[in-house]
């Protein structure tokens, strides 16, 4: 079993859709749990349409089990488990300490081995930038990948990221950490995309590539769908990413 973080410096850089969507697109051939971890700003209960019975806030504040909070194949092959809409400033996970954050990591540790035989992939959509929930995702998952806009502010606060949270949460190996830009504007920016990944590289991640911004995608994302099909040129994009993530080294 897989563990795939999704995560950014910056929020707004599409780590729901790319998250949800990575999730699709691995459950046309496997079976896939997608987990939300955005508890001040969840979105999957409007992307899934999905009143689920029992919430992520439920299970960390220690009032069900693990399987009481995954919402059973919600599309072909994937099962979801989501945060509460309604946000409550007292639960744990917004005012806990690190040692309550390290009692949930063994938890969850524990709780994610019992699924090791069902799942083939769990994919993990988080919030921006640096919350203790992200480095329990992080000593988790076995790979990350760590979205950003092309402009040097979220380059160089990836950096720092990588730097202070990532390296200190989890030893690297070269081939953990990859690196996906997207909402890329529709000029000529290979120059700029191969430097900045040059840099980024440097510091251990790896390049897999970038997704277009584009004009119809935000259309169809308001008006239609987040989910889209595999012939769909968003998808397209992350599934050769995804290729190169999966990939055995
Ligand atoms: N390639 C793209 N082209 C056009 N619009 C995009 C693209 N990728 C994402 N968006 C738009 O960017 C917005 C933010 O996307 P999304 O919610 O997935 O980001 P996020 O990183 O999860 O945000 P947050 O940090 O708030 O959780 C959405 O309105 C989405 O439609
Ligand atoms: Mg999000």
């Amino acid at each position: 079993m897989e563990k795939i973080l999704v995560h950014s410096y910056k929020g707004g850089t599409g780590k729901t859709t790319v998250a949800v969507n990575i999730a699709s697109i691995l459950s046309l051939e496997n079976k896939v749990l997608l987990i939300e971890n955005d508890f001040m700003m969840p979105s999957f209960f409007d992307i899934f349409k999905c009143e689920p019975n029992a919430y992520f806030n439920d299970y960390l504040n220690g009032n069900v089990n693990f399987d009481e909070v995954i919402e059973y194949e919600v599309k072909s092959n994937l099962d979801v488990v989501f945060t509460n809409k309604r946000f409550d400033p007292n639960e744990k996970v917004m005012s806990s300490d690190q040692e309550w954050f390290l009692s949930i990591l063994k938890q969850m540790i524990a709780d994610l081995k019992t699924l090791e035989k069902k799942y083939n992939y769990i994919i993990f959509d988080t919030p921006p930038g640096w919350h203790l929930i992200v480095v329990n995702l992080i000593a988790l998952s076995n790979k990350a990948v760590l979205l950003l806009r092309p402009d040097s502010y979220e380059v160089n606060g990836t950096k720092i990221m990588l730097e202070i949270l990532y390296k200190r949460a989890k030893p690297i190996r070269s081939w953990d950490v990859y690196l996906l830009f997207n909402q890329v504007p529709d000029v000529e920016m290979k120059v700029d995309l191969d430097n900045w990944a040059g840099e980024l590289e440097k510091d251990g991640m790896k390049y897999i590539g970038h997704i277009s911004c584009s004009c119809n995608i935000a259309y169809e994302m308001a008006h239609k769908t987040k989910i889209f099909p595999l012939e769909h040129e968003f998808n397209q994009a992350l599934k050769n990413a995804l290729d190169i993530v999966l990939a055995k080294y």
